[in-house]
């Protein structure tokens, strides 16, 4: 069955259907790339071939898919014509082309994600799509230090999650459970804290050396997605304690940790050898990584006083900026006076403050990730086998019932950066582990990152969101079946 034009999550900002112009992609189709989309549609063709089983060679003229640039869009905007005679993706820059690509793949039939050829009328509706996001930042983190995953299980996370516009992908590199990217200059961490024994349960072991970094790097690259590295201090630190005795108070080393608990451990402040390794560790990720961030955490220093953690901020941040990386940290940071180079992530439940608000005052952005709505590790509800419940369970209204320009006074829509959904792995166990919890609220958090406003509707976006049910099944995605959702068989 063909589907309607308006049929797409995140829900566009103009939908125009001409229901007497519909295409039909056969084994004639074409793909035509203007300059400078020939990588998007190489990826385009890609695809499409396995389940169409065409070939879709290069060609223009009737009956083609044209992709082309327009400097009057903005880099991430696209236009998509659906026409009888042929279709055009028009976009600002490559990265709208690709947004392109997701909402034509969305309005193909399910069958169009199989992985081998399908008997389908690979029928598009007719009519135009004009749309661009609200936000410049629409994201997911995933925590590969108390669980690791694999290169191969990011690819497969950010090929799940970037059908969804999401355009950032945050690593939580290091934890009091482990430590997951190579430092040349501290190699200990990696070889103590990356091996056996390490992560939640001592299951999780594993780590990232500077090879499989940039492959993740490179790979989100070709997705028009970009890494977000952290490197969580002055707490949740145990882990690199644990290989350098020397980042502690007393010089002895902790134990190792693979429980769950939090706020136990701290960088010393006052200690020089601690800017030394932070230093070192910063210089080396910023090194690794092209895009302008660099995450410092600074969330549940506990075991930090108030004094020290100012202290360790304010030396910290420079370091980050003289790597040319600007910082972004979870709210606890802006307990202390920042740059306005610095992005503040809000994880809080409650509304209130912790300076946030003041942060925006003075220019900084925020990163909008309240927990009772965006954590894909809360469960589903309270008999869910995976997940935590600190934050409340979250179903995928309660994900979806949300603004984020109206979830703190002080921080409007001017002050947002965007939105992102963090998934912590205390629990997760393999990549099935990982979608599951992802899907379907991730889509939730996506809309509401990309869309207008005035699109903001819980019936309407249901109703679109039962329709992936059958194209997760297609891709091998595993998702949860959540109640209040009509899935599509
Ligand atoms: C956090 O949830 N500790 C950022």
């Amino acid at each position: 069955m063909t589907r309607e034009l308006g049929d797409v999550i995140p829900a566009p900002g103009e939908v125009r259907p001409d229901a007497a112009a519909a295409f039909t992609v056969d084994a004639g189709t074409a793909i035509s790339a203007a300059p400078g989309t020939e990588q998007v549609a190489a990826y385009l063709a890609d695809a499409l071939r396995p389940a169409t089983g065409f070939e879709f060679p290069a060609g223009d003229g009737p009956g083609t898919i044209a992709l082309s640039l327009d400097s009057d869009l903005a880099a991430e905007a696209y236009r998509l014509e659906i026409a009888t005679a042929g279709v055009r993706l028009t976009a600002g820059a490559p990265a709208g082309l690709f947004n392109a690509v997701q909402t034509l793949r969305q309005l193909l039939p399910a069958e169009v994600y199989a992985a081998t050829p399908q008997q389908v009328a690979w029928t598009l509706p007719g009519g135009t799509i004009v749309d661009a996001p609200r936000f410049g930042y629409r994201g997911a983190m995933l925590d590969v230090a108390r669980h690791f995953f694999t290169v191969a299980e990011v690819k497969a996370f950010i090929d799940a999650v970037v059908q969804f516009k999401i355009n950032h992908l945050h690593l939580h590199l290091t934890d009091d459970q482990g430590w997951r990217i190579e430092i040349d200059s501290w190699p200990k961490l990696t070889a103590i804290s990356g091996g056996d024994g390490t992560g939640v349960d001592g299951v999780g072991p594993g780590f990232y050396t500077k090879a499989d970094y940039t492959e993740i790097v490179e790979y989100a690259a070709t997705r028009f997605v970009t890494i977000v590295p952290e490197i969580d201090m002055p707490g949740h630190v145990n882990a690199a304690q644990v290989a350098y005795p020397e980042l502690t108070a007393d010089g002895v080393a902790p134990p190792q940790r693979t429980d769950v608990e939090v706020g136990y451990s701290s960088l010393v402040a006052g200690k020089d050898e601690t800017y030394a390794f932070v230093g070192d560790v910063l210089r080396e990720v910023a090194a690794l990584t092209p895009g302008p961030y660099v995450h410092i955490g600074g969330d549940e220093a506990q075991a930090t006083t108030a004094e020290d953690y100012r202290t360790f901020i304010e030396r910290v941040l420079p370091l980050v900026t003289a790597y040319g990386k600007s910082p972004i940290g979870w709210h606890e940071m802006a307990t202390v006076d920042l740059p306005p180079s610095a992005v503040t992530q809000y994880w809080r439940i409650e509304a209130a403050d912790d300076g946030t608000a003041r942060a925006a005052a003075t220019g900084g952005k925020v990163l909008m990730s309240p927990a009772d709505r965006t954590y894909l590790d809360m469960k589903y509800a309270a008999d869910s086998p995976l997940g935590l419940d600190w934050a409340g369970t979250l179903d995928v209204e309660k994900a979806y019932g949300w603004d984020p320009a109206e979830r703190l006074p002080g921080v409007g829509e001017e002050s947002l950066l965007g939105v992102e959904a963090p998934l912590w792995s205390e629990t997760l166990r393999s990549l099935a582990d990982v979608l599951t919890m992802t899907f379907p609220r991730l889509p939730a958090i996506a809309e509401i990152g990309w869309s207008p406003r005035e699109t903001h509707d819980w019936e309407s976006f249901r109703r679109r969101l039962g329709a992936f049910g059958p194209r997760w099944q297609q891709q091998n995605v595993a998702y949860h079946p959540s109640p209040e959702v009509p899935w599509a068989e």
